[in-house]
């Protein structure tokens, strides 16, 4: 069976007392959570490090970053590298949010390269894809996310691209509380896994993880999660809330 998987997506927001209640109240509700899902949640980076340490004996909540670069050290002041997360028992990356694309220019390339960068240090990229609200209106938005997968994804061995998250996250959904239908959902991402099954075989795209985000919801997601090829979820301004991301990690039927 296919992993289900529901991540947190806490962007930059949450001072550090408040992201230290957040994760305390999460602890408290831990055994809530279906242990058929895994649970990640992606903090601000610079709180990885305390969180890793709160979470050490939590094995039922994961952590994950919301970017890294691709090197493993040197002289890219500012940056974080995979070997850095992994030393602090980060698990999963996000890669190639819309909103990293969109603000710090991050191109189909840089993003291939730090897929390929977290795979070396057995680190979960959840990759991003979604289109832009005129893309869709143009009715072009499948080739548009077919090309995403393809340029940053397709040079992966089928043994590494098995490692990997997808997330289908259309901009017009994020953080609008416009979500997309759940048929709209299942259409892109029954393309996604169809393509990925054309490409690398059968098993291949079968067993890969294909999550959606924009404006999941605790009333909202169990109709999305329903769907054929939704695996789970990317949850942004919901997961600020331990309820709220409880009841979304526990839509599945
Ligand atoms: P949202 O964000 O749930 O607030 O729409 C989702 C995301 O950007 O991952």
């Amino acid at each position: 069976m296919r992993k289900k998987l529901v991540a947190g997506n806490w962007k930059m927001n949450l001072n550090y007392g408040e992201a230290k209640q957040l994760l305390a109240k999460l602890i408290e509700i831990k055994s809530q959570f279906n242990p058929a899902t895994e649970i990640v949640i992606c903090p601000p980076a610079i709180y990885l490090s305390a969180f890793s340490e709160h979470l050490r004996n939590h094995p039922e909540i994961k952590l994950g970053a919301q970017n890294c670069y691709f090197q493993d050290t040197g002289a890219f002041t500012g940056e974080i590298s995979p070997l850095q997360l992994k030393s602090l028992g980060v698990k999963y990356c996000i890669i190639g949010h819309s909103e990293r694309r969109e603000h710090f220019n991050e191109s189909y390339e840089v993003l291939s390269k730090k897929v390929k960068a977290l795979l070396k240090h057995e680190i979960i990229p959840v990759f991003c894809c979604g289109e832009q609200l005129e893309v869709r209106n143009s009715n072009v938005h499948k080739e548009f996310i077919m090309k995403q997968i393809e340029d940053s994804l397709f040079q992966l061995k089928p043994n590494e691209i098995s490692e990997i998250v997808i997330a289908y996250e259309p901009i017009w959904a994020i953080g609008t509380g416009k979500t997309a239908t759940a048929e709209q959902a299942q259409e892109v991402q029954g393309l996604i896994r169809a393509r990925i099954t054309k490409q690398f075989g059968e098993q291949v795209g079968n067993a890969m993880t294909i999550i959606y985000g924009g404006s999941c919801k605790g009333d909202n997601a169990k109709e999305i999660f329903a769907q054929a090829d939704v695996d789970g979820g990317l949850v942004g301004g919901a997961s600020l809330n331990a309820e709220e991301f409880l009841q979304i990690s526990n839509s599945f039927q």
